[in-house]
């Protein structure tokens, strides 16, 4: 009989070398090689952009739980606010092990723009407001819910600037962050899409039983929103109002794995894809059994870490921007050896394209 280390090893040999090979035969194309850095000195990953409504910054928050803020006069960024009291061993850190929980991971952000609040769906301590002069950020405030809601995975958000009502994602009421990659292989669908009313301080789950719901962003009139469902490669459209109002729909099939979702001030809505949906990987992905196996023999954090490795050297990196009826209108594909390998977030503000990622020590600026 062969030992467990032992399969483990092959295992994971075959895995990667798979993916490896399936991701080489790819050539990249694009113009995303113009890009300029924006370097973060001290961590990484600026997951998600915000601007503030009188138009400074960006902010963005980062791997030890900070949201530090640009000082383009100074060309250099300031702490703004931490999303967890416990600072211990936090500053600067990328340890998503030990500290991540401890510390806090700030996603998805953004301002509400007559308070000048930002809101902050942490994926470690749920939603969460930061006034205008920084600090410790603070739950909102809830009434008693109706179902408790897991603080397993808050993942992105969006607001609603006439009320300031919040839609929200939940990314997986069984697995944290750090083991996200363990949500893509075991098909888990414990995901949900939420709203957060500011007057009645009531949460509601609009949609359950979804698979990894990570970027959320309203329409322009607000009829309906957008959202990705990160393991099965697509966006959905979720309507609010209208007589359609309820209805979901798919509104398009992507190439890869979606991240956050921003509306464009040209017209639709910038899709970050973090990495390409690679033959083996929808392989897996397509027998449910067999994600599990892998989890099973391999612990989750060799998994993730192999895994994060691997797309730093093979860069993946792809953003489009797609219409409101789901069509293509723009692609932003990465070079080969491009310093970015993936992206997170595309905020477009004043000709300019923003890119944020989960795992590098910088922001990327593309001018349009
Ligand atoms: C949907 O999720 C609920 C709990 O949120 C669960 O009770 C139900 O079985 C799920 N339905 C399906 C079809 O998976
Ligand atoms: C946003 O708030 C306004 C004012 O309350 C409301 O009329 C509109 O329906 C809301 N839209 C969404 C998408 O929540």
């Amino acid at each position: 009989m062969a030992s467990k280390p032992f399969i483990a090893l092959a295992t994971t040999v075959l895995f990667f070398s798979l993916i490896a090979v399936n991701h080489f035969g790819k050539p990249f194309h694009g113009k995303l090689g113009e890009m300029e850095i924006v370097p973060i000195t001290d961590t990484v990953g600026p997951e998600s952009v915000a601007f503030h409504p009188v138009g400074d910054g960006p902010y963005v928050g980062i791997s030890d739980g900070r949201i530090i803020k640009w000082q383009p006069n100074e060309h250099r960024w300031i702490s703004f606010g931490i999303t967890s009291p416990n600072r211990e061993g936090c500053e600067g850190t990328d340890d998503h092990e030990t500290r991540e929980h401890i510390c806090g991971r700030p996603l998805g952000i953004c301002f509400h723009e007559s308070t000048g609040d930002l809101y902050i769906a942490d994926a470690y301590m749920g939603l969460l407001k930061l006034g205008p002069a920084g600090g410790l950020a603070t739950p909102i405030p809830t009434h008693a819910q109706p179902q408790p809601i897991p603080s397993t995975f808050t993942n992105s958000l969006d607001i609603n600037q006439s009320d300031g009502s919040i839609y929200f994602t939940h990314t997986s009421s069984l697995y944290h962050r750090r083991n996200h990659i363990a949500v893509v292989l075991s098909g888990d669908k414990t995901g949900m899409l939420l709203k957060y009313e500011q007057e009645s301080k009531q949460i509601t789950v609009l949609l359950t039983n979804l698979s990894f719901p990570n970027g959320v962003a309203l329409s322009k009139d607000g009829s309906f929103l957008v959202f990705a469902e990160t393991t099965k490669c697509r966006i959905l459209r979720y309507w609010l109002s209208t007589p359609k109002a309820g209805n979901l729909e798919t509104l398009a099939q992507l190439p890869g794995f979606p991240d956050n979702i921003k509306r464009s001030p040209r017209g639709g809505f910038w899709v970050a894809i973090h990495s390409r949906r690679c033959k083996v990987l929808s392989w897996i992905l397509s027998y449910s059994k067999l994600g599990n196996a892998l989890i099973w023999v391999l612990p989750v954090d060799v998994i993730t870490k192999a895994y994060s490795v691997m797309s730093k050297y093979l860069g993946s990196g792809l953003a489009l921007r797609i219409s409101e009826e789901g069509v293509v209108l723009e692609t932003l594909e990465l070079e080969s050896g491009n310093k970015m390998s993936s992206i997170s977030e595309v905020q477009e503000k004043d000709d300019h394209l923003w890119m944020g990622s989960i795992n590098m020590p910088f922001l990327g600026v593309y001018r349009l």
